[in-house]
């Protein structure tokens, strides 16, 4: 059960708290896809806050959305959820805001649940303020949480505190739910409340300890969020660098979706990659690059700032550096796509080369083919984009532009500064170019006085 109805005030955001993201998915997503890493149970997720915004942002997942119409604490909203499950499941709870929450630890407090009936997770912190604290008898069993506005100056020095993850034996949390009553300083229904009812009804609470603090951690405001993100990242560079990645610097990397590694990678500082991309062997990739959804083979060379997104890049492919591989664009092996170049919708044939100052889109290049400097794809008229087709071999020389629909045959030659508007034959050259005239002793213009 995912609580997730909460406003978060804190974050002075149009969207609801749990939508906003972490590591390039949400932060619901994350506690969602944790969740069903330890469990085939039904996972529910209790809304309320931004409304229908947060189960449409995941469609596609097996969740059943419990509404609270009014958030009225956490026993309140435990209780929304209740008439759905049976009796004898265990219902672990978990919050949409708290993120980084581990596997490890939810498996170890659903552990604890089945040996006594009610699995509670604590942590110590150094600072526990703003938590509940964990009171426990002279004995040292766990009698009762208090929240921090209803603790009293002794109470509030307790540094163990409760993280809120709780897992519970339905049929007990279905009778205690029922009888909580908000008369509090918040008058709000505790879920935390429990505790002492579980103790009353000689139920052990069996409490574990979170592995760490910091996966215990809300998010309530967008520098707790920006904090849980570098711990997120440094996490995810330290496993990649432990598979046989060189990162130049783990702190200056983002990884924001799945990344799939060969062997002997390297990356260098700023780089940020989207989506799913996937590298083959000996890949190195320059700093400040931006790769979203690319599929890299072996041995290619991209240099800084580059961007690419959607493509496929073969083999000893090298790229920028300030490249822009636009989507739908597929390189085979050893191209060459060099400075201030722009791609899009393009194959490109194996060994040809486009190394400076160009826009090809909407483009099919064989192979061997040479692209001058600034030489244009005119693809567009405005209301219709038209395809290019150059052939194997071919020589574009520099500033050239197709005029879309334009077939440019194998061999050919296309002169400097020619605009091509018809198709080009096989091994012909082509050259639109007014004959160059000079005019002697030309009187250059003088600044007027
Ligand atoms: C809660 C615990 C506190 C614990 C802390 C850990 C209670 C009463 N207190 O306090 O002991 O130390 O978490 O972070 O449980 N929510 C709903 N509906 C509601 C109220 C809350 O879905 O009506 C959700 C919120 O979206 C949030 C979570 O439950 O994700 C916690 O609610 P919040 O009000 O922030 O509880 P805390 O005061 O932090
Ligand atoms: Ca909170």
């Amino acid at each position: 059960m995912i609580l997730a109805a909460g406003q978060g005030t804190r974050m002075y955001s149009d969207c609801p708290k749990v939508l906003h993201s972490l590591a390039g998915q949400t932060l619901l997503e994350h506690v969602y896809q944790t969740a069903e890493s330890i469990t085939h149970r039904q996972i529910y997720v209790v809304y309320g806050h931004g409304g229908q915004q947060v189960p449409d942002s995941m469609p596609d997942r097996d969740i059943v959305w419990i509404k609270q119409e009014q958030q009225l604490g956490t026993g309140h909203a435990v209780k929304q959820v209740l008439p759905e499950i049976p009796d004898a499941n265990d219902v672990l709870i978990l919050y949409g805001d708290v993120p980084l929450i581990t596997d490890e630890s939810l498996s170890t407090l659903v552990t604890a649940c089945k040996e006594t009936g009610f699995g509670l997770m604590t942590a110590y912190l150094d600072d526990p303020r703003g938590y509940g604290r964990i009171i426990r008898d002279e004995i040292g069993k766990v009698i009762g949480i208090v929240e921090e506005k209803d603790a009293s100056d002794e109470e509030r020095r307790i540094c163990e505190i409760n993280t809120g993850f709780m897992a519970i034996k339905a049929s007990h949390l279905k009778k205690w739910v029922a009888a909580l009553d908000n008369s509090n300083s918040q008058n709000e229904y505790y879920l935390t409340d429990t505790v002492a009812m579980a103790v009353a009804d000689n139920v052990t609470i069996n409490s574990v300890l979170a592995e760490s603090s910091i996966e215990i951690k809300g998010i309530n405001n967008r520098a707790q969020l920006a904090d849980a993100e570098r711990y997120y990242q440094l996490i995810q560079a330290h496993h990649l660098m432990h598979q046989g990645v060189t990162l130049m610097d783990p702190a200056r990397f983002d990884l924001r979706g799945e990344l799939e590694i060969g062997r002997d990678n390297t990356i260098d500082v700023n780089v940020v990659i989207e989506g799913r991309v996937k590298l083959g062997n000996q890949v190195s990739i320059g700093a400040n690059c931006y790769l979203k959804d690319v599929i890299i083979d072996d041995d290619v060379e991209i240099k800084p700032n580059s961007m690419i997104d959607n493509a496929v890049i073969g083999k000893r492919c090298v790229i920028g550096p300030f490249a822009r591989i636009r989507p739908d664009t597929t390189l085979n092996d050893n191209v060459h796509v060099g400075n201030f170049v722009e791609l899009k919708k393009a194959e490109v044939g194996d060994g040809s080369k486009i190394n400076h100052l160009s826009y090809m889109g909407d483009v099919h290049i064989g192979k061997d083919t040479n692209i001058g400097a600034g030489a244009i794809t005119c693809n567009y008229d405005g209301a219709n984009k038209y395809k290019t087709i150059i052939g194997d071999a071919v020589f574009v020389g520099s500033d050239v532009q197709m005029i879309a629909p334009v077939k440019v045959n194998n061999g050919a030659t296309i002169a400097a500064g020619t605009t091509i508007t018809k198709d080009v034959s096989e091994d012909a050259l082509a050259i639109s170019r007014n004959k160059q005239r000079e005019i002697d002793n030309w009187p250059r213009p003088v600044k007027k006085k």
